[in-house]
C-alpha cells in the first residue's frame, strides 16, 4: 500500500475495513450501502471503490487542464500507457469517461496526474478545465487495458503521440527515466503549434538531462520552429527516425495519424512491434451512417421511442431522454455495454454489420440500420 494516499483510507485498511464488509454490517446499512454512512465522515471513503481527492489543478496549455488525484487505499496502481475511468457529477447525472494517467508508476508522492483537453462538445472535459478545484472528491475505477509498457523493457524504444494522446506515452516516458533506462528512447510528438504542446517544459528538460532520450516536435503550424514540421509522413519518419523498425513501438493520437503510422507499419510487415491506443473513435464515413438511417430505436424496458437519426444507440438514447451506463464512448470500457433485442446495428469502429439477433452491444459505437430494439 502506498504511504502517501488519502489518510482516511489508512484507517479503513484496518480490522476496520473486516468489521464494516460483514454481513451484520451490509443488514444494517441497507439499503444505502456502507459507502453512503462513510462519505459522511470522508468523500473519499469507500470499502471497495477508488475515490481520489483533487490536490492540484494547473493548466498548461488554453484548452487543457492537468488535476493531481490522491487516491484512496483501494487504489492498486497502474502500468505505464493504462487508463482509467473517471467519473464525476454534473448538473446530478454522474458522467463518465477515460483518461490515461500521464505519470511515472513510481511517482515518489503515490498521486495520480490526469490531463485533460477540453475539445468541442468534450461535456466533461470542459467541467474539468472549468469548474473542477483541489478538494473536490472524483471516482475513478482500476486501470484498464493492455497498452502498457511491457514489464521487460524493450531496449529501444519509439514514443509516438499527438495531441492529448501525450499522456500515455508520457507516463512510460517519465516511468523509463525514473527506472535509469539506458536504451534509447525517441519520443515524437504532433501537435499544431508550440503553444498546443503539453508537458512542453518537462519534455524539454528530459531530452536536455538524458543524453538517451531525443524529443522530436512536429508542428503542423509550418511557421512553427519544431524539430520536424508537418504531418506524419513516411518519408519525414524515416529521416527523423532511422532505425524505427527495430523499435518497440507506442502510439497514441487522433485517428488520422494512427491510420497513417499503422499504414507504414504494416507495408513494412511490422506491425508486431506497433502498440496502440485509441482516445477517440475512428468513425465510420458519415455516408455510410446517413445512408443507413430509417426506421425506429425502440427501448423496450423504458417503453420509448424514437427515429432512427442514424447517430449511435447511446447518442439516440440520450436524445430521447433515458441516462444509459456510459464511459468512454469511444468504445474501449465496455460501460454502456447493453442487450440488443432485435435489429441490426453496425459498428462505427470498423464498419461491420451484425445479425438481426440478440446479442450483448456497446451502444456507444453501434449505429442502428434500420429499427432496433434494446432492453434499455
Ligand atoms: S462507453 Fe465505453 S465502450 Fe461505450
Amino acid at each position: 500500500m502506498n504511504s502517501n494516499m488519502n489518510p482516511g483510507s489508512r484507517l479503513l485498511s484496518t480490522g476496520l475495513r473486516r468489521v464494516l464488509s460483514s454481513r451484520v454490517v451490509a443488514a444494517m446499512t441497507t439499503p444505502h450501502g456502507v459507502d453512503r454512512y462513510l462519505e459522511l465522515f470522508d468523500p473519499t471513503w469507500s470499502l471497495d471503490q477508488v475515490r481520489a481527492e483533487v490536490t492540484a489543478v494547473r493548466r498548461q496549455t488554453a484548452d487543457s487542464v492537468t488535476l493531481s488525484l490522491r487516491p484512496n487505499g483501494n487504489w492498486q496502481g497502474f502500468r505505464a500507457g493504462q487508463f482509467l475511468r473517471l467519473t464525476v457529477e454534473i448538473d446530478g447525472v454522474r458522467r463518465t469517461r477515460c483518461y490515461s494517467p500521464a505519470n511515472s508508476v513510481h511517482a515518489a508522492d503515490g498521486q495520480i496526474e490526469l490531463t485533460a483537453k477540453a475539445h468541442a462538445g468534450g461535456f466533461v472535459s470542459k467541467f474539468l478545465r472549468d469548474a473542477v478545484r483541489p478538494g473536490m472528491v472524483v471516482s475513478l475505477s482500476q486501470a484498464e487495458g493492455s497498452f502498457a509498457l511491457p514489464q521487460q523493457r524493450p531496449e529501444r524504444v519509439l514514443l509516438i503521440s499527438g495531441g492529448s494522446g501525450i499522456t500515455p506515452v508520457m507516463a512510460m516516458l517519465r516511468t523509463l527515466c525514473d527506472e535509469g533506462h539506458s536504451g534509447r528512447i525517441t519520443f515524437l510528438h504532433y501537435c499544431r503549434a508550440a503553444s498546443d504542446l503539453i508537458y512542453a517544459e518537462e519534455l524539454a528538460a528530459i531530452a536536455a538531462r538524458c543524453p538517451n532520450v531525443e524529443l522530436l516536435r512536429a508542428f503542423a503550424d509550418t511557421e512553427q520552429c519544431g524539430e520536424l514540421q508537418g504531418l506524419f509522413h513516411r518519408e519525414q519518419l524515416a529521416a527523423a527516425v532511422p532505425d524505427y523498425a527495430e523499435a518497440a513501438t507506442f502510439l497514441c493520437g487522433p485517428p488520422g495519424m494512427m491510420q497513417a503510422v499503422r499504414k507504414v507499419w504494416a507495408e513494412d510487415g511490422i506491425e508486431q512491434r506497433l502498440h496502440l491506443e485509441h482516445f477517440t473513435a475512428s468513425p465510420t464515413p458519415a455516408s455510410e451512417v446517413i445512408g443507413s438511417a430509417g426506421g425506429e430505436v425502440r427501448f423496450a424496458r423504458s417503453e420509448r421511442l424514437a427515429a432512427n437519426n442514424g447517430a449511435t444507440l447511446l447518442d439516440q438514447a440520450e436524445a430521447a431522454g433515458l441516462r444509459p451506463e456510459a464511459g468512454c464512448r469511444m468504445g474501449i470500457c465496455h460501460t454502456c455495454t447493453c442487450r440488443k433485442l432485435s435489429g441490426q446495428v453496425r459498428d462505427t469502429r470498423n464498419g461491420r454489420l451484425s445479425d438481426g439477433g440478440e446479442a450483448d452491444i456497446q451502444i456507444c459505437v453501434s449505429v442502428p440500420v434500420g429499427t432496433v430494439t434494446l432492453d434499455i
